[in-house]
């Protein structure tokens, strides 16, 4: 039977004065991270916020026949470059019972009919439609079966409304600004 020996002096716990001092650095850093948070949160908002509200796109990167997806405002883009027959095609059927009524013309800039910008979600419940797909030569979505013409208009399926066009000017012969 041994006795436990004990060597404390002065009354002072040295465990308890251990946890006081690792206390103690924990409070310190909590602090010094407390007065970091703010300046870094100031600065995130401010910008995300700037790279959210307009985007620039350089149109050169898109060969004939091609779509490109960006991201603008947390959602998909279509920036499609449209050939003469999905051009055609889309003329052709501006006087087609549309369920939601646009002619090709009004969905892209004057002059620029080889350029469509497109909100890349489905007016039925947000999926991405897909482009060369359905029955109309343009996008359809797998999600419930909605067919877009090559101008992006709704023509078969549950989807309400044309793939939006959003606000965009042309800065340049191949820059477009979105937003
Ligand atoms: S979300 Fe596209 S058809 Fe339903």
């Amino acid at each position: 039977m041994g006795a436990t020996p004990e060597h404390h002096t002065g009354g002072e716990d040295p465990n308890r004065r251990d946890f006081i001092h690792i206390a103690a650095t924990v409070a310190a850093v909590g602090a010094v991270g407390g007065l970091a948070w703010p300046f870094i949160d100031q600065m995130n908002p401010a910008a995300d916020t700037l790279a959210l509200a307009s985007v620039e796109f350089d149109l050169s990167k898109v060969e004939l026949g091609q779509q490109v997806v960006i991201k603008w405002r947390g959602k998909p883009l279509f920036i499609r470059h449209r050939t003469g027959k999905e051009i055609a095609a889309a003329i052709k059927d501006d006087n087609a019972a549309l369920r939601d009524p646009q002619t090709d013309e009004e969905r892209h800039k004057a002059g620029k009919a080889e350029w469509l910008v497109l909100i890349g979600t489905c007016t039925h419940l947000g999926c991405v439609p897909t482009f060369g797909g359905g029955d109309f030569g343009g996008w359809f979505c797998p999600c419930h079966g909605s067919h877009y013409d090559t101008s992006g208009r709704i023509r078969k399926g549950p989807a309400p409304k044309n793939l939006a066009v959003p606000e965009y000017t042309f800065l340049s012969d191949s820059k477009v600004k979105v937003g």
